[in-house]
């Protein structure tokens, strides 16, 4: 009887296993796998699974087993005998749990320290979250700015991160790494890219009503790629600024998340539409832009007098 009890029980638990454990494996549950943080943090999440398909076959055993062998009976009124405690079991039920807990434990805390230790010498990437919009400094690389993530393959980068307003979180899936940009201080998160490409770059953070627009890209590059970009975008060209202020540019990169406007080919919806900005006039948009209000954060410490009289101009086609 007893042992009729026990194969019961395994063969239960066992099929439970079989089946969870087909769920998990032939699901592909993860995104891919694009940085060397990632393998550790992956660790810790099958580790994780692996228990909890233990701990469920056990419980759905012993669930299914009971509800079927001692169902009562149609016409049965009475009461089950009264049971108080039983240390064994109890012993039993709070040690194993506290085992599992403290092996999760203990390995998280390992791949946290682990994925705090940087490659060789990290390349600085500074990260300035806003609503709702990224934007990338590269203070090694003669104050690069950019809007998505450029990075080089198999080097550690030191992401940086502070927010102007709110609290905003950052995340690439493929990376793993996760790291909060909190307005007043700075925090810091490593990333080493495994493999080349273009990824989500995603807040994660629910910071306002354009939360779930905030978001741009992570591009891994050769590092000869890389740096090719770094030239190309370094002094003189692009949006860094001097007599060729490229207004579209800055427009993109700063206004794009929130505002449509026909002509630069951006759909943002948190704004008001910018194709009839020049019915403002140039003085109520240069303030806007400055000041920010209305919602919108502002612009004057952020952008230089020359971007944001090219932007004024490249909104009302005045010179204001
Ligand atoms: Cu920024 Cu959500």
């Amino acid at each position: 009887m007893r042992r009729g009890a026990i194969v019961a029980l395994t063969s239960i638990a066992l099929a439970v296993a079989a089946i969870t454990t087909a769920i998990a494996y032939f699901v592909d549950w993860l995104p891919d796998q694009a940085s060397e943080e990632r393998q550790g943090m992956d660790l810790v999440f099958w580790v994780t699974v692996g228990i909890c398909i233990f701990v469920f076959a056990i419980v759905a055993s012993v669930s299914i087993y009971a509800g079927v062998k001692f169902r009562v009976r149609p016409d049965d009124e009475s009461d089950g005998p009264p049971i108080h405690g039983h240390t064994g079991v109890e012993i039993v039920w709070t040690a194993v749990p506290t085992i599992f807990v403290t092996i999760i434990a203990v390995l998280s805390a390992i791949v946290l320290a682990q994925n705090e230790d940087p490659k060789g010498v990290p390349l600085r990437i500074d990260v300035l979250a806003q609503q709702y919009a990224w934007q990338f400094t590269y203070p090694e690389q003669g104050g690069i700015k950019a809007t998505n993530l450029y990075l080089p393959i198999d080097r550690s980068t030191k992401l940086v991160l502070t927010s102007r307003d709110v609290i905003h979180s950052f995340w690439v899936p493929e990376f793993g790494q996760k790291q909060d940009a909190v307005p007043g201080i700075v925090t810091t998160v490593l990333i080493t890219p495994t493999k080349t490409g273009e990824y989500r770059l995603i807040c994660t953070e629910l910071c306002g009503l354009g939360h779930a627009l905030m978001r741009s890209r992570a591009i891994v590059l050769s590092q000869a790629d890389f740096e090719a970009w770094t030239q190309k975008q370094a002094p003189g060209g692009g949006t860094a600024g001097g007599d060729g202020v490229d207004a579209k540019g800055i427009f993109t990169a700063n206004c794009a998340p929130c505002h449509t406007l026909a002509k630069a080919g951006t759909s943002g919806m948190v704004g008001p539409n910018l194709d009839q900005a020049a019915s403002l006039g140039p003085q109520r948009v240069e303030q806007q832009i400055r000041n920010g209000g209305g919602g919108m954060p502002p612009f004057g410490g952020q952008l230089s007098d020359a971007e944001i009289k090219a932007l004024v101009q490249y909104l009302t086609g005045s010179n204001g």
